[in-house]
């Protein structure tokens, strides 16, 4: 059978790493606050020689060397973010053209912190039906950018980075590697819980992020856990076949109240948000590559990823690396 085979990936921070005592300077927070209630320590801000685009064009570099892949073998990038560099045109062709990449689409998805859920499925699909034979999956963010820096209740929450993902389309036995299963849902009634109050077609202002963060959290914890079950469903494993989840990196309460509900041990669970914060689209691939190379996700592995985020959209994944 045809799969869409994971062949590696990369992932950039930039320079500047703010802490919580730094960011208690300007804001009225302190670090025990921060770490309390959601396991934060620091965070990684842009400057303004930083920006999506050159976040996911150095992470897409690191991917492609860690796969062996050629940017000229590249025939589809798909970025998601929700701080693309313009509102158009996509971030994705800005990386195209940096890396030198001339065959097939590139395009950028919006879908929030769940955006590289979406761009994987997206790429996923493509491959499988022959639309493309190799993808580069990038999650990118700038949300330094959309952060009101007067609300202490959001701006403590998050960072910036990018991951990404080569993925190939390959021949494979049943029990090989590749995307096994994935699901994404999405219920826009909730869209006010989370936003950002701006837009080009409404206020012409990029905006800042809103965030009722109760509802949020509560709403995070039964999606996610409705989610993995699903995709477990879709296949013949039980959560304890997974090696790691990957999920993405909101907050240390969200990932511990998930992997309570399942019952998968903490120990399989990978967390940066405390060094990365929230890093929107960006923290699934981030958090998979920093697990990666420090030796822990390792070929064979059965790996859950999931994220959810403003609309409400969600989603899970799973592969075997
Ligand atoms: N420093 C100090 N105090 C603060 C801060 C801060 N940075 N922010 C809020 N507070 C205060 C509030 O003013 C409030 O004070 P009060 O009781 O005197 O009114 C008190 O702390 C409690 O505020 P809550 O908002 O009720 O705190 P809560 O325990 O819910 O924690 C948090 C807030 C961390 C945002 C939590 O709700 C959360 O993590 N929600 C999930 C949101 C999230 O992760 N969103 C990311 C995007 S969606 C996603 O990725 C899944």
């Amino acid at each position: 059978m045809i799969r869409s085979v994971f062949k590696g990936s990369g992932s950039a921070l930039p320079a500047k790493l703010v802490t919580n005592q730094e960011l208690a300077e300007r804001v009225d927070t302190s670090d025990e606050w921060i770490r309390e209630r959601t396991g934060i320590t620091g965070r990684y801000i842009a400057d303004d020689s930083e920006t999506t685009g050159t976040l996911a064009i150095e992470a897409a570099r690191a991917a492609l060397a860690d796969a062996g892949v050629e940017a000229s073998e590249i025939d589809l990038i798909i970025l998601a973010t929700a701080t693309p560099d313009s509102t158009f045109p996509a971030t994705a062709t800005k990386v195209q053209a940096a890396l030198g990449c001339t065959r097939g689409p590139a395009f950028d998805v919006a879908a929030v912190c769940s955006g590289f859920l979406y761009a994987l499925a997206t790429a996923d699909s493509m491959l499988r039906t022959g639309m493309a034979r190799c993808a580069l999956v990038i999650g990118s963010e700038t949300f330094s950018r959309l952060l009101d820096w007067e609300d202490r209740a959001t701006c403590v929450l998050f960072g910036d980075g990018a991951g990404a993902f080569v993925l190939r389309a390959e021949e494979v036995a049943e029990d090989g590697p590749g995307m096994l299963a994935t699901r994404l849902h999405a219920d826009g009634a909730h869209r006010d819980l989370l936003y950002v109050d701006g837009g080009p077609s409404t206020t012409g202002t990029v905006g800042k992020l809103r965030m009722k963060g109760r509802e949020v959290f509560r709403h995070a914890v039964v999606n996610l856990a409705e989610v993995l079950t699903e995709v477990l469903a879709d296949t013949s494993y039980t959560a304890a076949d997974i090696d790691w989840v990957v999920p993405h990196q909101a907050n240390l309460r969200i990932l511990d109240a998930t992997a309570r509900k399942l019952g998968i041990a903490n120990d399989k669970v990978v967390v940066t948000v405390d060094r990365h914060a929230n890093t929107s689209a960006a923290s699934v691939p981030l958090a998979f590559d920093v697990a990666r190379r420090d030796g822990r996700i390792k070929d064979g592995d059965l790996v859950m990823l999931e994220a959810m985020g403003g609309g409400f959209t969600w989603g899970a994944s799973l592969l075997r690396i």
